[in-house]
């Protein structure tokens, strides 16, 4: 928010509000996509997003600012993409200088602006003119986990991708277990699934095997995840 003259906290922060329409509206809120943005880790509400300035803030004919207040597309970015689903239609009812509906055709979203001072809504247009999606619509979105084809450990060793007897290990190669025929792994002084094993090594409640058993293919150490999104692929 702009910053007043006087002896206060500087402001360092805007409030967005995230809302439905009523208690029994639907909405989406693409939970995986924010994740995986995060690097794995469930998104956080306060974001950290530097202002608009350099080659995205667009500039009057004299080379000043051309709007007091544009937007960084990175918000609308992560906005857009927590919130909506390809082909949604987003409207902006503020929309400035178009941050809303470049961003929108970037992700493949429809938009509708509305902007009632006649210079920015020429500049928004004229921004607007000619941006087209990214990519191609498959990887514009994330998968829900539920929506993804289960594949058990199991498969990956009847397909022969990992081997009876190969040995696995984790990232810091702290713990190792081997790979047994039934599609269950062997550490030392016990068996079980990818995930039991993985747990019971560590002394967790839970583990997610996938992630956390590697193996060592060409001189690099990978996780077994590789071979069940080959699989999940040649399902699709
Ligand atoms: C905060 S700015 C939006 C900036 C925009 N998000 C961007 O990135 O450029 C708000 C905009 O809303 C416009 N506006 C304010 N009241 C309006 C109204 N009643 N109808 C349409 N536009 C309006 C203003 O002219 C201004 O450009």
């Amino acid at each position: 928010m702009p910053n007043f003259r006087g002896r206060r906290f500087t402001n360092a922060h805007e409030t967005l509000i995230w809302a439905a329409r009523d208690k029994d509206a639907k909405y989406r809120f693409n939970y995986e996509a924010m994740k995986t943005l995060n690097d794995d880790l469930q998104m956080r509400s306060d974001w950290t997003i530097p202002l608009c300035t350099g080659a995205e803030r667009l500039k009057n004919a004299e080379g000043k600012k051309a709007h007091p207040t544009q937007k960084p597309e990175a918000l609308l970015y992560r906005t857009i993409l927590s919130s909506t689903d390809v082909g949604d239609v987003i409207l902006d009812p503020f929309l400035g200088t178009g941050t809303t509906g470049a961003v929108a055709r970037m992700l493949d979203r429809r938009y509708i602006g509305l902007e009632r001072d006649e210079e920015y809504a020429a500049l928004a247009r004229e921004r607007l003119t000619g941006i087209e999606p990214l990519a191609e619509p498959s990887l514009l979105t994330t998968p829900a986990k539920r929506e993804q084809p289960r594949i058990p450990f199991g498969w990956v060793v009847e397909r022969g991708l990992l081997k009876a007897g190969q040995t696995l290990t984790d990232q810091q190669r702290r713990h190792t277990a081997r790979v047994r025929a039934d599609g269950t792994l062997s550490a030392a002084d016990f068996r079980g699934s990818i995930h039991q094993v993985g747990a019971h090594v560590q002394k967790a409640p839970a583990c997610n095997g996938w992630q956390f058993w590697h193996v060592e293919l060409d001189d690099n150490l990978v996780p077994i995840d590789l071979f069940r999104q080959k699989l999940r692929a040649e399902l699709h």
